[in-house]
């Protein structure tokens, strides 16, 4: 049994797209446009989906906040039994807010400041991932300062080669930033095995994101496990092996992960090894709940290509854009035609667009646009360039829904500017 059986939140009723029990069309209204709707109940879905199929191994999900950290959808996996990992101070902070007790939080990253490390330490988050041998040395350090046993993990990189990954989100092949270089680990391991200040609790990696073949977790789990029997042997009191994240979301014609698959990877290689199961999982979780709603401004017809203009671009979506990324885009009531377009945003770029060359519904000023899988990775990288203003995120559970993240005002944007220049001496 795969995933394809997570259901799709947004469906067609009497010639409109409605987010479970409530219109979409009645959402643009009452908060304007643009907005990304969620839907509650595609996340416990998704998160007890993947509880369920690895429950034949002890584990932990903790949700990626770098996806989607806004605090009225962590609120609602909390409840669920998610758990949370964190890559800054600032998650961190909105992890702890949305009410994860620090036992339920691993903090990553590959360019923690010492202060971030700091306030992790001293928070007793389950674990710190350590990524390198110069910040191996700082959380020694600031562990003794604080006069306390740090519990870490080795992020490693464990060098998998992943096909068809656009390469600005692949991350574990020789050669990138992330993790500790796969022949460094026995040595690193030493010397936080020599330390009183740290505990060497657990082994982490991440292959990347968005695998739709889940053939390279396989190999990255084979690596890690062989890792992680050396590490045994040198004396490491292991205790978590942490398969990262990358299970993928569908935005076009993908299957959904087999989430069965996933498990027969993972489930006896971590159960031979008498270890907890850590999975960091964002996009899966997060992705599919959400469309973004805009409004179609123009229709502009120049030079061989027919512009839809809307007031949602870039700014707010900036996948396309970044990585080359499709977004499915459909009319939340369509007219009837379709049309093949670009759907394009206000912003001053020809970088600016949401969708090229695309066949879809023929859309006219005024229309409301669906853009779907826009749940991670979405508000978390919105702009305000050009001076626009962050749209509001709007929870849907069932029939009833909620502002969770208001729209940003044009005074936010300005609060931070001095309103006269108070200069210092050089
Ligand atoms: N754990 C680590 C250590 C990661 O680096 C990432 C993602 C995750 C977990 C969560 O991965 P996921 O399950 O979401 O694939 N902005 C890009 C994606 C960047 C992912 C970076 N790392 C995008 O929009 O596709």
């Amino acid at each position: 049994m795969g995933a394809s059986v997570l259901g799709r939140p947004y469906q067609r009723r009497d010639g409109t797209l409605w987010c479970e029990g409530v219109a979409l069309e009645r959402l643009a209204d009452a908060v304007g446009t643009p907005a990304y709707v969620y839907s509650a109940n595609a996340l416990r879905e998704r998160f007890r989906a993947l509880d369920a199929a690895l429950a034949a191994v002890p584990h932990r999900i903790h949700y990626s906040l770098k996806a989607n950290s806004s605090r009225g959808l962590l609120q609602v996996l909390r409840a669920e039994g998610c758990r949370a990992d964190v890559v800054s101070g600032g998650e961190l902070m909105r992890a702890r807010r949305a009410g994860f007790a620090p036992d339920d939080i691993i903090f990553g990253g590959v360019g923690k400041r010492r202060d971030e490390i700091r306030a992790a330490i001293e928070s007793r988050v389950l674990l710190l991932n350590v990524e390198s041998a110069a910040e191996l040395d700082i959380a020694i350090e600031e562990a003794q300062s604080l006069g306390t046993r740090a519990r870490i993990a080795f992020r490693v990189n464990p060098e998998v080669h992943v096909a068809n990954a656009h390469e600005f989100i692949a991350t574990g092949s020789r050669g990138h930033k992330f993790g500790i270089p796969w022949g460094e680990v026995p040595a690193l391991a030493a010397r936080a095995l020599a330390s009183p200040h740290v505990e060497l609790s657990g082994l982490d990696m991440h292959v990347g994101s968005q695998l739709t073949n889940l053939e390279p977790y396989r190999d990255g789990v084979a690596r890690l496990a062989a890792l992680a029997r050396e590490l045994q042997r040198q004396g490491a009191p292991l205790r978590f092996f942490d398969a990262g994240g990358g299970l993928p979301a569908r935005y076009d014609a993908e299957e959904a992960p087999d989430l069965a698959l996933f498990a027969e990877i993972i489930v006896p290689v971590v159960n031979d090894l008498g270890l907890e199961l850590i999975v960091e999982p964002g996009r899966f979780v997060v992705a599919e709940s959400c469309v973004l709603l805009t409004r179609v401004l123009y229709r502009k017809p120049s030079g061989g290509t027919d512009f839809v203009i809307c007031d949602a671009g870039m700014s707010e979506l900036l996948r396309p854009s970044h990585y080359d990324a499709f977004h499915k885009v459909e009319a939340v009531r369509p007219r009837g035609g379709t049309a093949t377009v670009d759907v394009v945003g206000p912003i001053c770029e020809t970088g600016d667009f949401i969708a090229r060359d695309r066949l879809m519904d023929d859309p006219a000023p005024g229309d409301v646009l669906a853009v779907h899988t826009a749940g991670a990775y979405g508000y978390v990288m919105a702009l305000t360039y050009n001076t626009r203003p962050r749209a509001p995120e709007v929870l849907v559970d069932g029939s009833r829904w909620a502002v969770i993240t208001r729209r940003e005002t044009l005074d936010d944007l300005v609060r931070l500017e001095a309103e006269t220049v108070e200069w210092a001496e050089g």
